[in-house]
């Protein structure tokens, strides 16, 4: 029931029972705002278990991180337990959940857990069920203040996800230093590849006013350990780094402080000529050196815990230090050094390419970075997307993991679903991150996972990170579609610990989200850890890539050819002709597969050995070559794509049958949407195998469906435009 509708009720007197709902809180519209944060009342059953041990909240000190951890714990607390629980000056009684660190609380820094605490670091903690002042408790105990927040979610997540709360013997520390949602936010409100609203930030009314969302955001960041934002967008404004923007980017800063969000600017790499009025942004000028060195200045004076500055260079037209001859290098370590005495960090991104003729886009960033590995500034870490070409549904990773051993790198993930059905479409991406983190690189031998280069572990890299490109919005849900809240809350649980599994995750976010019906439950699961696999099937099966139409990247158009540059176009990309389909990167091609090492390139090149997956990435192959199931490629292409909207079919009767397990709120918005993704995907296997079997000549194989439109009316019509 929307709240709108009981407040109506009410005014007409008609139902009093929607008064009683109203006035007991139990009536809340259930618009997904509250995430995964809902706290409401657990079932019986666990409330039998929980009581005992949760009887009050004592944090001694007071900070505002300390406040929100205290805050956080009472109104959880209460709200899964149903009764209210006291935040409390003292252990009074069994049941007391102790908070904070040796510094802050005497009774943690008689506990003697110092040495312990100090190998987690300030943002790892300890949870343990102890005997304190005779009374049976539990301590969620840091060496510093964001570590005990961190601990005091973990702790309503346990009770969320019906775990253990009693003998608890927890030890938790994040894996990456920093982790980091890049916002595509432009200044007027505008997102970049943003489909749940507007940004968040109302640059307008700030500083002067602070939208009271921005805790909420805030809140739920800190939860699933996400330390950092990027406000702006990576093809920024200079306007961005201007007195006025900064003064209101330490608003917002002050905003998120008590959860540990540190604030970070993308800068435009010319904002010294458009703000500073110099003629130059050569990274060796003296002038532009200390220009971004009082830049730094005069931001550090009003954040003191700005994380840093995101650059985008010399790519998709922004400019950088090739436009002065000088080298990314060069570029970053101008802006690093100007950070480095207030400890902020410069994130260069990876992700440049150039149209040169007759080049591979895949294999533009290794050529153009890989020289400048061991050449960039201690400060710097070098953001690198997941693949070579650009947040496709599925690629193989990035040849540069593993190819900078003196390079700090970061792992850059989309959350935002540009290529992935947008808001429209239920894709769970912690199983396509996980393929990515599991990658072996084979840098040093075998076991060198992208996993290992990002955390520091294979080559000794002192600073870590991973960054996801944000899904969030004004969209009341924040997300657009209910279910792509679950990648925001995936992103923060891998860039907690890369290697957690993606069962894990979706069962703890559904599990959070929607219900405790174990039945219900799994249904959910099956249903996220299918979807990936199940949207490279309907868009771009067997290592096919950027079939999307035109700029907007919703839908398929594979014939698409009009864009100004080649490598936007998608006959770039699959080649399709008589003889077949695929882009050959083997030494007869573009030859970019020699960019990872051995033996992975010698895999990837053979095409017996090649992961199917990336069949049509690595090899361009005839249409009557016979894959593993014994089938020709062709066949294989056009029943691939139909398991894909099989899939979404069985998906949309798997949501069905959980009618009446929750609200029917978000049920029936669900449902809804999952009727756009069965469209979604009958209309790119459609378009896709119309367009392919214009080259390839062959009927469709049985059990593949008959295409309800022909190809020029496909042509004729964007599917955003239906
Ligand atoms: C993609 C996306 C752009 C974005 C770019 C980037 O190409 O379509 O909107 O600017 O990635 O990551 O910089």
């Amino acid at each position: 029931m929307k709240a709108g509708r009981i407040r109506r009720d009410i005014v007409s007197g008609s139902s009093l029972l929607a008064v009683l709902l109203l006035l007991t809180g139990t009536a809340r519209a259930e618009d997904g705002y509250r995430l995964w944060l809902r706290y409401d009342a657990l079932p019986s059953r666990a409330l039998r278990v929980y009581r005992p041990h949760v009887t009050s909240v004592v944090v001694e000190g007071k900070s505002a991180t300390l406040d929100a951890a205290r805050a956080e714990l009472v109104e959880g607390c209460a709200g899964l337990l149903g009764r209210s629980i006291p935040s409390a000056e003292r252990i009074e009684r069994d049941g007391a959940i102790v908070v904070g660190t040796p510094h802050s609380s005497p009774l943690i820094g008689g506990l003697g857990w110092a040495r312990q605490l100090d190998a987690l670091g300030a943002e790892g903690f300890l949870i343990r069920s102890v005997k304190l002042k005779g009374r049976a408790v539990t301590v969620i105990a840091s060496k510093g203040e964001a570590g005990a927040l961190y601990g005091a979610f973990h702790f309503l997540r346990l009770m969320q996800t019906l775990r253990p709360v009693g003998g608890l013997n927890v030890s938790e520390r994040p894996r990456l230093q920093i982790r980091v949602l890049n916002h595509w936010d432009n200044l007027d409100g505008t997102i970049e590849r943003g489909y749940a609203g507007r940004s968040l930030w109302d640059w307008k009314s700030l500083p002067g006013r602070v939208d009271p969302r921005l805790r909420d955001y805030a809140r739920a960041n800190a939860s699933i350990g996400v330390n950092g934002s990027v406000l702006n967008n990576v093809n920024a404004s200079s306007q961005s780094l201007s007195d006025e923007y900064i003064r209101k980017t330490a608003a917002i800063a002050d905003a998120f402080r008590p959860y540990r969000i540190r604030v970070y600017l993308a800068a435009r790499f010319s904002a010294p000529m458009e703000l500073g009025g110099l003629k130059t942004a050569d990274p060796l000028d003296a002038e532009v050196a200390a220009w971004w060195r009082h830049k730094a200045e005069e931001i550090y004076k009003l954040i003191p815990d700005f994380g840093g500055l995101l650059v985008k260079a010399n790519s998709e037209g922004q400019p950088g230090p090739r436009t002065y001859g000088r080298t990314h290098a060069e570029g970053a370590n101008v802006l690093a050094s100007a950070l480095a005495p207030h400890g902020g960090v410069c994130i260069w991104r990876a992700f440049v390419y150039d149209a040169d003729k007759d080049y591979d886009r895949a294999a533009a960033a290794y050529d153009s970075l890989r020289p400048s590995d061991g050449r960039f500034a201690p400060n710097v870490l070098l953001q690198v997307k997941n693949g070579p070409i650009d947040f496709q549904p599925r690629e193989p990773f990035h040849p540069l993991f593993g190819a900078m051993p003196k390079t700090q790198m970061m792992l850059e993930v989309q959350v935002t679903q540009e290529y992935l059905g947008q808001s429209n479409n239920l894709v769970f991406l912690a199983p396509m991150w996980r393929e990515v983190l599991d990658s072996d690189t084979y840098a040093k031998g075998a076991g060198s996972t992208v996993t290992r280069v990002i955390d520091g572990s294979l080559f000794g890299q002192r600073m870590t990170g991973m960054a996801g490109v944000a899904n969030t919005g004004s969209d009341r849900n924040w997300t657009g579609h209910h279910f792509a809240q679950s990648n925001w809350y995936a992103f923060g649980r891998l860039a907690w610990n890369p290697d957690t599994p993606s069962r894990q995750i979706a069962g703890e976010w559904a599990g959070m989200t929607f219900t405790h019906d174990g039945a219900a439950l799994k249904t959910i699961e099956r249903v996220m850890l299918g979807s990936h696999e199940a949207a490279v099937d309907y868009m771009t099966p067997l290592g096919l890539h950027h079939l999307m139409w035109g700029g907007h990247h919703y839908g398929p158009a594979p014939w698409w050819d009009t864009e100004p540059r080649a490598d936007w176009n998608p006959v770039t990309y699959h080649r399709a002709d008589a003889r077949g389909v695929g882009y050959d990167r083997t030494a007869s091609g573009s030859n970019s597969v020699r960019q990872y090492h051995s033996p992975a390139r010698e895999r990837f090149s053979n095409l017996e050995t090649c992961p199917e997956k990336f069949l049509l990435w690595f090899h361009h192959v005839p249409w009557d070559y016979r894959v593993r199931s014994g089938r020709t490629l062709w066949d294989e292409l056009a029943l691939r794509y139909q398991r894909g909207v099989s899939w979404v079919r069985w998906a949309d009767v798997s949501w069905d049958s959980l009618a009446g397990a929750f609200d029917d709120e978000r049920h029936a918005e669900v449902s809804k949407k999952l009727a756009l993704q069965g469209r979604d995907a009958a209309w790119w296997r459609d378009a896709c195998l119309l367009y392919f079997q214009t080259f390839s000549k062959r009927q469709l194989p049985p059990g593949v469906e008959r295409p309800r439109m022909t190809l020029e009316e496909f042509k004729a019509r964007s599917l955003l435009s239906n």
